[in-house]
């Protein structure tokens, strides 16, 4: 059971932000999400929260079954495990190999760094390895330097590194934020190709329409820390999506043209 539930979550800052508001949802085993939300509406937050890294003010989070609790470090530590994250930075160790980057996605599993440093890592890891790296298509790349690699290639290889840590859930913070469309379309394919080979549950951030409607099976979207839209994508057009990303004041202002027509 490869789900994410997310029950009445709130999250304020302690400076009294409050990033989320009541937020609830449940993402069932091999569902694919992608979430929507203007800048600062509490998508990464969310994220944080799913992950540990942030301390819910109020409700609860469950993944695959397992409570979210960030007091219960070594509980915490085995649900992290089984989520893979891809962010819009990559978030690759730039001045190391692809084929060492791809390595560090076993870290969680096998539990100690040096086994996953390339001299010492065993024959079947590094087996491993090299197949994620065939399934981004970039097994010819292996050895090259991180940084000398294009920003649609990172992208790749931190999915490659996300299929080495074998993850049930995907969190994917805009994939495709700092990549060109085509490489960004290209990259969408690819995670999108690999997650439902797998079976994989997926919640994916994305900040184009179209993409979102391309891919998402299900849309969330979220608006100042609240779930405003969650619905499946045959009952959704790109158009019911634009207020997502209204103002209040723009809001205010086609209600009243409308009113006046
Ligand atoms: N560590 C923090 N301390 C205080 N406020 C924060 C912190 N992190 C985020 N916030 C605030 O919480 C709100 C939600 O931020 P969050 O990063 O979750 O939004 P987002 O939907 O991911 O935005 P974007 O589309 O820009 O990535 C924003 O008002 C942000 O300024
Ligand atoms: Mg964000």
């Amino acid at each position: 059971m490869n789900s994410v539930a997310v029950k009445d979550l709130g999250k304020t800052y302690s400076d009294g932000t409050q990033a989320l508001k009541t937020v609830d949802f449940e993402v069932k085993s091999g569902e694919g999400v992608v979430l929507l939300g203007h800048n600062g509406s509490g998508k990464s937050t969310l994220f944080k929260c799913i992950t540990g890294f942030e301390q819910p003010s109020a409700g609860s989070i469950h993944v695959n079954g397992q409570l979210i609790d960030i007091s219960d470090k070594p509980s915490l530590k085995e649900t992290r495990k089984d989520i893979g994250m891809v962010f819009q930075h990559f978030n690759l160790i730039e001045n190391v190999s692809v084929f060492q980057n791809v390595l560090f996605g076993a870290l969680g599993r096998v539990g100690f760094f040096a086994k996953t440093l390339a001299p010492f890592a065993s024959d079947a890891l590094r087996k491993q390895a090299m197949e994620c790296l065939d399934r981004v298509g970039l097994s010819h790349l292996a050895k090259q330097r991180a940084d000398k690699i294009s920003g649609g290639q990172k992208q790749r290889v931190a999915i490659a590194r996300m299929l080495m840590q074998e993850p049930k859930v995907v969190l994917a913070d805009e994939p495709i934020a700092s990549l060109d469309p085509k490489a960004g379309l290209e990259v969408m394919d690819l995670l999108w190709e690999i997650v439902r080979e797998r079976n994989l549950t997926v919640i994916c951030v994305l900040h184009q329409m179209d993409v979102a409607l391309k891919y998402g099976e299900r849309i969330i979207g979220l608006k100042n820390g609240d779930v405003v839209i969650d619905q499946k994508n045959s009952q959704l057009a790109a158009c019911d999506l634009d207020w997502l990303y209204e103002t209040t004041a723009e809001k205010d202002e086609g209600g009243s043209e409308n009113g006046d027509q």
